[in-house]
């Protein structure tokens, strides 16, 4: 397979030549060309006008569209448009058509209208999938396969309830160890038959946890397997293509992507901040951070060890995913949408290159006269391309071009363990408080680590972490007795963990472990909770340090650990709120609440001192994000300036974006952004 992550970076996004008359397509091309766009995603909803009526095909647009590319020096990644169904298809088959958990049929209208379970679909995505590839696995242009678009709808028809009792009896072998499992004496639910097994469909009262749970991984497994046939048969067409899909993000989402990240070439990932505030950068940061640990999977089949000590993948180790989506000129809330200040389109993108991302893509290229999306941002604007947007398009491409040196693995010796059983548990009905939520609690970790300088790689359970200083678990619910001995292991050997409130306390199947909480941890933490005192969405819990709690707070005994901070006032003043645990050669820390963003971040920043990793620039000044890679001897660093005063950092190199030499310091402008090649200053003994 080509693996083509060693070239250019990559810029372009959707492109929807289906949606304008060929006579635009010219001006795309020039206007691509105008931009330094290199590889745009074409076909992704096309499948109405690939195929119009059942197995016949209008190959003729596509085939002109492909050669124009080409002759543009445009690569493509051709998707697969198996997430839009033609009208014919709903319409021969309404079985087909997805059932929500209410049992209302959804109809045709929109995308996404398909039960993935259902075989004449993927009998017909198939069909689509191999016109394709008969035509195009060969076609110069081509440089990735794009299957689907974000798989992440669900279903509960009855080829849905089928599929389902089937992976159950996979899974659990025998009822009588799913009943064990889901702990169906609760509540009379003991199934003496396969057939008695539905889907979670909505009930009158609270749904069983453990049916709630195996549902979300039976789904992410049948997505998977759907994503799974259309790139074997991809594959077998051309093996030299990479193949992949696009990963939306977000806790809702049914698809295990740590899981998944070993079954595409490449991770691809969708991200579209959702605040327009600060907020936004943090959560750029992370979802780089998520993307690069499921690649670290992709490209080695497991994750790779960073070098132990000096953080940093070893040199050849660095895993490329895409940024594959991402909305241009706006940030599009729930509400509204937020046109982007100067700036902060070249710093969202070159935020997620500095964490690994081989390019920045787009939806869309061209912003369409109608259709729902027809406001949604593009690289070329409503306004064509006489207008700032587009210009900042073309500023954005004349940038990445200039990165083309930039190469490595980022530079992190603190990884956060991120579980999507976790999330998908702690999303259940009948918990101790509404508030509860592991993607929260990773997002309010990571935003802590990311104030306070430090680069955070992210790992599933089990991964290896040697190579990491600092392990970090927030709300880690879900601990089998294998994630137990890893996290042991770890602090054993000499890691420090820092682990939040909830963790451990449940097993994989979401059974709460008994002789006092946080259960499968309390050893290596050295504490026992008794009782939990989950705290109202408004209050908070006073620290004796100044800083206050929120979401939890609970009664921590001690066993073996310290106390670092205790609750002050209420019914658990003066009892430990956070502590710390010698363990074998390493250190435990436990956080029984949420501390505030001031605090949390002094925390961290102790631990991670504590466990001997500095910031990975320490004179950045506050505001100015600092991210580096590393590859072997060389390393670029990425500075970002979240401020808009003028900000100056010490450095010496070369500033790749304006060509300049930097003798003492880089000087941001206002909300502008820098990316340095180190000059390496050699140390005394290396000097002789
Ligand atoms: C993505 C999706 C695109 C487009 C975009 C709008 O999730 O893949 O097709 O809908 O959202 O923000």
């Amino acid at each position: 397979m080509v693996m083509w992550t060693d070239g250019p970076l990559c810029y372009g996004g959707d492109y929807n030549p289906e949606q304008w008359p060929a006579s635009v397509w010219a001006e795309d091309v020039a206007l691509m060309r105008r931009a330094r766009v290199n590889l745009v995603t074409v076909g992704v909803f096309a499948w109405s006008r690939l195929e119009p009526t059942p197995g016949r095909y209008t190959f003729d647009w596509l085939d002109r569209v492909l050669d124009l590319l080409h002759a543009g020096g445009v690569r493509v990644a051709l998707a697969t448009p198996t997430a839009a169904p033609p009208p014919w298809f709903s319409l021969a088959h309404p079985g087909a058509l997805p059932v929500t958990a209410d049992g209302v049929r959804l109809h045709h209208g929109s995308r996404d209208t398909y039960c993935a379970a259902t075989p004449a679909y993927r009998q017909v995505a198939l069909r689509i999938a191999a016109a394709l590839a008969d035509r195009y696995a060969h076609h110069p242009a081509l440089a990735l396969w794009h299957v689907h678009n974000e798989y992440g709808t669900t279903c509960h028809c009855e080829h849905t309830a089928r599929a389902f009792r089937q992976w159950l009896a996979a899974r659990h072998g025998d009822l009588a160890t799913l009943n064990d499992a889901w702990v169906t004496a609760f509540w009379s639910q003991h199934y003496s038959d396969w057939a008695q097994i539905s889907t979670p469909r909505a009930t009158q009262y609270l749904a069983n946890p453990g049916q709630l749970l195996d549902f979300r991984r039976f789904w992410s497994d049948t997505l998977l397997a759907a994503y799974a046939e259309q790139r074997d048969l991809l594959r077998a067409a051309n093996p030299a293509v990479p193949i992949t899909t696009n990963y939306v993000l977000g806790d809702w989402v049914p698809v295990d992507h740590a899981r998944w990240a070993t079954e595409v070439d490449l991770v691809a990932v969708d991200h579209y901040p959702s605040a327009v505030d600060g907020g936004a950068e943090e959560q750029t940061a992370l979802a780089a951070d998520l993307a690069r640990g499921w690649a670290r999977r992709a490209a080695t089949g497991q994750p790779a060890a960073v070098a132990s000590g000096t953080g940093g993948m070893p040199p050849g180790a660095a895993p490329a995913w895409l940024l594959m989506e991402t909305a241009p000129h706006q940030i599009h809330t729930a509400g509204r949408m937020h046109t982007k200040e100067p700036g902060r389109l070249l710093r969202h993108a070159l935020a997620h290159v500095a964490r690994g991302s081989h390019g920045a893509m787009f939806f869309q290229w061209r912003a369409p006269t109608g259709g729902a999306e027809r406001f949604h941002g593009a690289l070329v604007p409503h306004a064509g391309p006489d207008s700032r947007a587009f210009r900042d398009s073309v500023q954005l491409g004349t940038a990445l071009s200039r990165l083309a040196e930039v190469s490595g693995g980022v530079e992190s010796s603190v990884a956060l363990v991120v579980d999507a059983a976790s999330g998908w548990a702690l999303r259940h009905p009948g918990l101790p408080s509404t508030l509860l939520d592991h993607h929260q609690e990773v997002a309010a970790a990571h935003r802590a680590l990311w104030r306070a300088g430090y680069a955070g790689d992210t790992v599933s359970p089990g991964d290896p972490v040697d190579g990491y200083r600092l392990l970090v678990l927030p709300a880690l619910y879900l601990v089998s007795d294998a994630t137990a001995g890893w996290l042991r292991a770890y602090v054993h050997g000499g890691g420090h963990l820092l682990a939040t409130y909830l963790s451990g306390v449940a097993d994989e199947h979401a059974r709460v472990r008994l002789g006092g909480y946080p259960g499968a941890l309390r050893d290596l933490l050295g504490v026992r909770v008794e009782e939990f005192h989950p705290l109202a969405a408004d209050a908070h819990a006073r620290l004796d340090n100044g800083g206050t709690g929120r979401i939890w707070a609970e009664t921590l005994r001690l066993t073996g650990a310290d106390t670092i901070v205790s609750y002050a006032g209420g019914v658990l003043d003066a009892m430990p709120a956070v502590t710390r645990h010698r363990y074998g050669a390493g250190t435990a820390w436990y956080v029984s609440t949420r501390p505030d963003d001031t605090t949390y971040r002094r925390l961290l920043d102790t631990a991670a001192r504590t466990a001997g990793i500095a910031p990975v620039c320490p004179a950045a000044p506050e505001g100015v994000e600092a991210v580096r890679r590393r590859n072997g001897n060389a390393s670029w660093l990425f500075l970002l300036n979240h401020t808009d005063r003028e900000q100056r950092v010490p450095a010496r190199g070369t500033e790749l974006l304006s060509a300049t030499t930097v003798r003492q310091a880089v000087v941001l402008p206002p909300n502008g952004v820098a990316v340095l090649r180190e000059t390496r200053v050699e140390s005394a003994a290396a000097g002789g």
